[in-house]
């Protein structure tokens, strides 16, 4: 912990809530203060630390009594030491500050231990107890509720990952659990599913069981739908299936996968799997988005290994972060050293420059169209490299042309990427092509007033999207 006694603006310096202990501000208190400091007392200087996310501005852990004295005084700058906490907790450090001068009352102590483990859920309860000067059982009995939700969420979230066949030292890592705790739970798995699936044996609905137990539909499908064959899937899950290499849908299912820039219908992904790949098998998703294969494998009854840039923990703990870095090596790649390998790669990449401000910045969506077309070259050749012999690739893409502006006439072929440029790099890279399939986006976010305008401008839009299989 380094200290460093500095003199700063009062108005840089900020009381924030979510780290002081005390329920209230005793104004008796900083009357007294304003009476020492005009008898020219002098304080020890308050502790703040630097606010996270707001430059050049603090936050107080120790002082806030001083801190509105010297304020009321009207002093403009004051002496303060700036404390640099690394991993302690600010809130339990300034409850351990708060315990000298005035004791915090006993539902502060509580609301402080409360309020610290909700934040991180790690901290164990003799942590808590000796910031708060309080036993560790009078803190167990504190954050009893919280511990018990909170070990449901964990039990939860791993089973969710384990029943995606994702592998126990990623599921700890991923976690934030050591090995041992990870066994210990996987132990109590058989019996977590125990009542979801009573309740639906007694007639009750997906989204009601899924709502009651909170569990993600998805979850509750999979359990659903155990022990049935693929074509009694689709037909529970109300998706038709389609004989014809035509895969049209009007819509996104909303049961499966986010809102998320650039979402494919889950029964796209449903249609992959029912036609290239068995249950049980392992699919590897390297650009996940929404989640929506991952979501589909639970329905589908295969594993699924998910990877995105953009990581959410809390909302898509199965989606492992992971940034394919055109400049890499990508030997730090999460799979590389599992002894399970993908069956089939389900490939949905974002489509060059088309929603470059959508994704976070590093996208690939963001690259030049050279570099968009080394990326894709490097990142074949690579997939080739990591699967077994006999994988399948489906690979999601469109033509891509800049035909928002442009009469279909005038439009710069040096510019577009079309989907037989794709195949190119494919070839190139060793993948054999076995089957195009079209899976036209909807039309239908063009509304009325843009279809007639770019009828008249002679524009010719683009709704056509494929998928590739390869081998
Ligand atoms: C078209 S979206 C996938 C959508 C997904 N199939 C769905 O339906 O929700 C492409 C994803 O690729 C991710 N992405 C783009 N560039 C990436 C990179 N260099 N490394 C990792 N992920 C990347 C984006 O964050 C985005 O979520």
């Amino acid at each position: 912990m380094k200290n460093d006694v500095v003199k700063i603006r009062v108005s840089d310096i900020y009381l924030d809530e979510s780290i002081y202990p005390r329920e209230n501000i005793d104004h008796k208190r900083i009357a007294v203060f304003l009476e020492n400091l005009r008898d020219n007392f002098k304080f020890d200087p308050i502790k703040v630390q630097a606010y996270p996310g707001k430059k050049g501005k603090y936050r107080i852990l120790d002082g806030a009594h001083r801190w509105s004295a010297y304020k009321k005084a009207g002093q403009t700058e004051i002496y303060v030491i700036v404390k640099t906490l690394n991993k302690i907790d600010p809130l339990l450090y300034a409850a351990t500050m708060a315990i000298g001068p005035k004791q915090l009352t006993e539902s502060e102590t509580k609301n402080t231990a409360r309020r610290a483990f909700q934040k991180n859920t790690k901290l164990t309860s003799s942590e808590i107890g000796k910031a708060i000067g309080r036993s560790r059982q009078a803190v167990d009995s504190y954050i009893a509720d919280l511990r018990a939700t909170t070990l449901l969420e964990l039990d939860l979230k791993i089973f969710h990952l384990n029943l995606l066949g994702i592998p126990q030292d990623r599921i700890a890592k991923r976690l934030g659990i050591p090995r041992k705790t990870l066994f210990n739970h996987l132990a109590k798995m058989p019996g977590l599913a125990k009542w979801p699936n009573s309740d639906l044996s007694k007639g009750f609905t997906i989204p009601q069981v899924a709502q009651k137990h909170g569990w993600p539909e998805p979850m509750v499908w999979s359990q659903a739908l155990k022990g049935k064959d693929d074509q009694t899937r689709f037909k529970e899950l109300n998706w038709g299936i389609r004989t014809w290499d035509l895969w049209n849908f009007i819509d996104c299912d909303n049961r499966f996968g986010d809102d998320w820039p650039g979402r494919i219908p889950a029964q796209l992904i449903a249609h992959i799997l029912y036609f290239f790949s068995e249950q049980n098998d392992l699919v590897f998703d390297p650009m996940a988005g929404g989640g929506v294969c991952a979501d589909t494998c639970l329905a589908m009854g295969r594993r699924c290994w998910s990877l995105d840039m953009d990581d959410r923990p809390e909302a898509r703990p199965e989606i492992e972060p992971y940034h394919w870095d055109l400049e890499a090596k990508w030997d730090d790649l999460p799979i590389i050293n599992s002894k399970d390998k993908p069956d089939l790669i389900i490939c949905d990449p974002p489509y060059f420059n088309k929603k470059a401000k959508e994704y976070a910045e590093q996208s690939i969506s963001g690259l030049s169209r050279t570099n968009y077309l080394k990326f894709l070259e490097k990142f074949f050749l690579f997939l080739k490299k990591i699967s077994r012999k006999n994988i399948k690739l489906a690979f999601i893409n469109a033509d891509w042309r800049d035909f928002q502006n442009c009469p279909a006439n005038k439009e710069d072929p040096e510019q577009a990427i079309l989907i037989v440029d794709y195949h190119e790099i494919l070839k190139k890279t060793g993948w054999v092509l076995t089957h195009v399939i079209q899976a036209p986006m909807s039309s239908q976010r063009f509304n009325a007033g843009v279809v007639a305008a770019m009828q008249k401008k002679k524009i010719l839009g683009v709704t056509s999207r494929y998928v590739m299989i390869l081998k």
